[in-house]
């Protein structure tokens, strides 16, 4: 009898998919601070605000009252009626509280969204640069990323870039609005020529509008609200950014069948639904006023002007970024290579930030900050990064 050689291996469809350089910088960050080194961090990704009390106070209530059991793999209903109230008024979509499912974050939204729609061999469509984990989470439903760049995009047209970079095998395309990491937010016309070319070609549009309440410039407009729009697009959302609950792990999407009983089944069987009193909190965050979150946008607003234009000051060109958190210099005059520069920002002047890179080939030459950090972070970066390259 023949013995068959079997190895002991690693899901051979991981190979391709990488972990993220981000985290390979915050650890450098923790290893300086460990050793009692000050450092001005504008890597990270997440508000400088705290959870709201109210939101706090409403997930310590749903333990005290024991709603600790299984909850519905998709959401608690009251959530999910939120959800869809909040859809229907400031999303303007045609949403139902069938078309909802909570999520554990956006990414998670995101992860299910594209297990959901994609087969081996599909190719999508991405906007670049592009939020990193997106490339891997397309890469493992195994699929192929086809970046489309988004500064010719945007000065050429929207319509010609996509049609440019699609193949017979394009079946979808990613659509972050505003972005990580350029900031940019897409305008009504743009979204419009988006929507155009998926219903042109019969793609699914996976849309993702994790920073919506953060647009200090022009208009936030969810695609999936366009005619002809709802029945193609997957859209995630997080409770991470507009309510500072990055570690609650919240968020949901909206889809419409066929599409919904796949995210359903796929959320049924990788996390069973998120946890109970992490919902109860959720479904606070969403009576909070809009003043609240307006007010959050100020304090983000300041911070934007005052980054943008000390980068400026130092000869970084950075143009305003019209939403999200970041800002996305240009580091050029320093040196082409943005991992050499990040790595010079931290080690001789503490200064924390992300090679562009890292969000694709598009993104070199510039380094991400993140803008949601202390009025004083920002003063006292621009003076250490001034103090560097004077
Ligand atoms: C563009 C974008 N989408 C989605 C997310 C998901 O966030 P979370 O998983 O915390 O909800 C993030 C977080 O950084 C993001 O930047």
């Amino acid at each position: 009898m023949t013995t068959k050689t079997k190895s002991v291996h690693l899901a051979k469809r991981l190979d391709e998919v990488g972990f993220s350089d981000i985290v390979q910088i915050r650890n450098k960050v923790l290893e300086l601070r460990a050793a009692g080194e000050p450092v001005h961090a504008f890597h990270g990704g997440e508000p400088f605000f705290e959870t709201p009390e109210t939101v706090k106070y409403a997930g310590l209530k749903a333990l005290a009252e024991n709603r600790t059991r299984y909850a519905p793999s998709s959401g608690i209903d009251p959530l999910r009626v939120a959800i869809a109230k909040k859809l229907q008024t400031k999303n303007h979509i045609d949403a139902t509280t069938e078309d909802v499912i909570v999520t554990v974050g956006g990414a998670h939204a995101l992860y299910v969204a594209f297990q959901a729609v994609l087969d081996p061999g599909d190719d999508v469509l991405l906007f670049s640069p592009y939020w990193t984990p997106i490339r891997d989470m397309i890469t493992l439903a195994q699929a192929r990323p086809v970046m489309v760049p988004t500064s010719t995009a945007r000065r050429n047209g929207l319509t010609s870039a996509l049609e440019h970079f699609s193949t017979p095998a394009t079946r979808a395309i990613y659509y972050n609005t505003p972005q990580n990491p350029s900031g940019i937010v897409f305008s009504r016309e743009e979204a419009e020529e988006v929507a155009a070319f998926a219903i042109k070609h019969n793609l699914v549009v996976i849309a993702d509008e994790a920073y919506e309440d953060l647009v200090y410039e022009g208009e936030h407009v969810s695609i999936a609200s366009l005619p002809g729009m709802a029945e193609r697009t997957i859209t995630a959302w997080t409770f991470s950014k507009t309510y500072a609950m990055t570690g609650w792990r919240a968020g949901y999407a909206v889809a419409k069948e066929p599409f919904m009983t796949g995210l359903r089944k796929l959320v049924l069987y990788s996390t069973n639904g998120v946890s109970t009193p992490t919902q109860w909190a959720a479904l606070e965050a969403m009576a909070l006023p809009e003043s609240s979150i307006a007010a959050r946008r100020d304090e983000y607003r300041r911070r934007r002007d005052l980054l943008v234009k000390g980068l400026n000051e130092l000869g970084l060109e950075c143009e305003l970024p019209a939403g999200a958190f970041y800002a996305f210099p240009s580091v050029r005059k320093i040196d082409k290579d943005s991992r050499s520069v990040a790595t010079q920002f931290l080690e001789k002047a503490h200064v924390g930030t992300i090679p562009g890179v890292v969000f694709g080939a598009q993104g070199e030459g510039h380094v991400r900050f993140s803008y949601a950090v202390s009025l004083e972070t920002i003063h006292d970066g621009m003076e250490a990064l001034r103090k560097m390259l004077s």
